[in-house]
């Protein structure tokens, strides 16, 4: 499974980058004017520094609506740096966008997923990656998690590549949850991914340890 960090943050993705887990970096324009970057070039260069720091895929979004338009931006992202993955809202020029760019050989990621239906054509378009916001669906107290396991079901069925992205990530329960239907990859903020660090009797396990050490060898 991969770790995505679902952030435009820098201190935050080098963190996630240090433990060593991290396999990308989902990025989308609220999460850019979150962190203060507006404007077409401190955008671009805000997705440079991003590669700078991971070793993985960085999701860059297009803001344009209309297929001409998405071409234009999504060329421009992925000719940016190679580990740009232009990310396409699921509107139907979106999937038009996609089977484009899936054509060229560039990498996309298929957001705003809802349904498995939105799922399946993004597989057909030929997507790297499709994002269902689990988190989102949860929030209108709809079962995220189904929807994630449902892609999967469609998925395997039919050998799609695409590879399942759960967004919308809130807490570590959705990552193992994710992980036991088998989803590919979950983005999440980093305290998705730090707080699989802990446990109780871990904390305590430790203290005792070097408690004993401290003991035997005074
Ligand atoms: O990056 C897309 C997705 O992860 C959004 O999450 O927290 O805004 O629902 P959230």
């Amino acid at each position: 499974m991969k770790f995505f960090i679902d952030t435009a943050n820098l201190e935050e993705i080098a963190e996630a980058q240090a433990l060593g887990v991290l396999d990308g970096v989902t990025t989308n324009p609220s999460l850019m004017a979150k962190e203060g970057i507006t404007g077409e070039a401190n955008i671009l260069a805000h997705y440079k520094k991003i590669c700078d720091i991971v070793e993985g895929d960085v999701s860059a979004e297009v803001i344009s609506t209309d297929f001409e338009g998405m071409v234009k931006e999504g060329e421009a992202l992925a000719a940016l740096h190679p580990q740009i993955v232009v990310k396409l809202p699921l509107i139907a020029d979106g999937i038009k966008a996609c089977k484009y760019f899936s054509d060229k050989g560039i990498r996309t990621n298929v957001t705003l997923v809802f349904s498995a239906g939105q799922a399946l054509l993004a597989a057909k378009a030929g997507a790297t990656y499709v994002s269902p916001f689990l988190g989102r669906l949860d929030d209108i107290s709809t079962d995220g998690l189904n929807l994630i396991a449902e892609i999967r079901q469609i998925y395997d069925n039919y050998a799609f590549d695409t590879q399942i992205l759960a967004a919308s990530i809130r807490h570590t329960m959705h990552v193992i949850d994710c992980a036991k239907i088998g989803s590919d990859v979950m983005t999440g903020p980093l305290s998705s991914i730090t707080g699989l660090l802990k446990h109780p009797l871990t904390d305590i396990g430790l203290a005792k340890f070097l408690a004993d050490y401290k003991k035997g060898n005074e």
